[in-house]
């Protein structure tokens, strides 16, 4: 009762200041409405009704997204609040992502405006790509990669290994219309036809089917006599052929090309052959790289990273036995996994040394678009470099074309990597 009094005083205060403001008015209407349900007895249920009602609303307020959509949708909300509260460039930082060091510190001409500038012109040719389900190739990412650096260098000749049904050919042609290509591939991209979409080019000489020969047993020599390549420099070499890289490296080395470009660089523990990534990781720290303990910081990180992203790795797939992390598992695989070999450490320690050794430009291709905005759920962003349109800018993404593509072809990231490589 006294507390009623007091609160009409206070109400009456407010009115007394010759305010005429709707928070006078709904003190003095609420202080009625609670003098109402007093006097009738009712104060007690419907403050018990009024905070089920705050709690209720407040509820899904705060759990709206998962709410309003779908399962799966949900799963990627989760995943990018899970990495804007983290603070993707620190969470791998102090363990450190893979990058190869260039001899100089050279690195690339072409800097972000211009990939901006060459996706605008890309999505549209994209669009027109004769295999629209490229399953097991190429997606949008890598063949954009292809198509930027391509048309950027502008060789004279180019060289793929690893053909499949064409599409990367296709992506080579688009670069560099009336350029030749050799294509070396155990299975010549025809016989796909037979089945479905493939891509057949006219001014390519194929080393396919019964003529198929593997780029290290090629004589270059006599094939840039054939081709009328005097300067190697002007030859852009493209592998997407799941051998060991290293063992491309110095054969690409060895018959004298620069320009060389890896489809596949699969991130440490993952893939199904040594690559770029694999040997540059963290090999010059002293002592040696990762840690194997689960619950060491390393551990807690990969372990949290793996929920939201189906390519992470965690300590257990990381680490093999004797605590062996480097290639896979201490494995150095190669042709498909078809052969895998163990390496001690030392080996892998030369063999990071060696690729720096002769490494004049190592630049990965960005991922296109940040995962909010292309919704890929597979690679860890926290192990790429920064998206070329990060999240957040849906306006860019969209008026570069990016959001009309399926989201399917912006799922097979794996760090596309640029050499321009010299000897020793
Ligand atoms: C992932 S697919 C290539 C995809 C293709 N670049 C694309 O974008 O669609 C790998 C290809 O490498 C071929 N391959 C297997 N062993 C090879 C070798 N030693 N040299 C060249 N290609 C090989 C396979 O037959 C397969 O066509």
């Amino acid at each position: 009762m006294l507390e009623r009094v007091l609160s009409s005083r206070r109400a009456a205060s407010v009115s007394d200041d010759g305010d005429e403001s709707k928070t006078r008015k709904h003190i003095s209407l609420g202080t009625r409405v609670t003098n109402y349900l007093i006097r009738t007895g009712h104060l007690w249920p419907c403050l018990l009704i009024g905070l089920v009602i705050v709690v209720v609303t407040s509820f899904v307020y705060h759990t709206r997204d998962v709410v309003c959509i779908s399962a799966s949708s949900s799963d990627h909300l989760s995943r990018l609040r899970f990495f804007a509260f983290d603070g993707l460039e620190t969470d791998f930082g102090s363990l450190g992502v893979p990058w190869c060091r260039s001899k100089h510190g050279k690195t690339v001409e072409w800097t972000t405006k211009d990939l901006i500038k060459g996706l605008e012109e890309f999505v549209p040719i994209y669009e027109t790509r004769p295999i629209k389900n490229n399953m097991y190739g190429m997606g949008f990412d890598h063949s954009f990669g292809l198509w930027f650096i391509t048309q950027w260098l502008k060789p004279e000749l180019m060289i793929e290994s690893g053909a499949f049904k064409g599409h990367s050919t296709w992506v080579l042609r688009q670069a560099m219309p009336d350029t030749p290509i050799i294509s070396l591939t155990p299975r010549h991209p025809e016989k796909y036809l037979k089945k479905g979409p493939a891509y057949v080019d006219g001014n390519c000489t194929y080393f396919a089917g019964k003529d198929f020969v593997d780029f290290g047993n090629v004589d270059w020599r006599k094939v840039m006599k054939k081709h009328g390549i005097k300067d190697l420099s002007q030859v852009l070499v493209f592998f997407d052929d799941h051998q060991n890289e290293l063992k491309r490296l110095k054969q690409a080395l060895k018959a004298g090309f620069r320009h060389l470009v890896f489809e596949d660089n699969y991130d440490t523990s993952t893939g199904d052959h040594y690559s770029f990534r694999q040997m540059c990781d963290q090999f010059y720290i002293r002592g040696g790289g990762h840690s194997c303990f689960k619950d060491s910081d390393e551990g807690r990180i990969r372990s949290r990273r793996k929920k939201f992203w189906e390519k992470a790795v965690d300590i257990e797939e990381l680490c093999g036995p004797g605590e062996a992390w480097w290639g896979v598992r201490g494995q150095m695989r190669d042709d498909f996994n078809h052969s895998n070999k163990a390496i001690s450490y030392a080996e892998h320690f030369k063999n990071s040394r060696f690729v720096e050794s002769v490494l004049d430009v190592y630049w990965e291709l960005p991922p296109v678009a940040g995962p909010s905005l292309t919704h890929q759920t597979r690679y860890d962003p926290a192990r790429a470099s920064s998206p070329i349109v990060e999240d957040g800018r849906y306006g860019l993404f969209r008026s570069l074309g990016l959001s009309r593509l399926e989201a399917s072809v912006f799922n097979g990231y794996t760090q596309m990597v640029y050499l321009q490589v010299s000897q020793e």
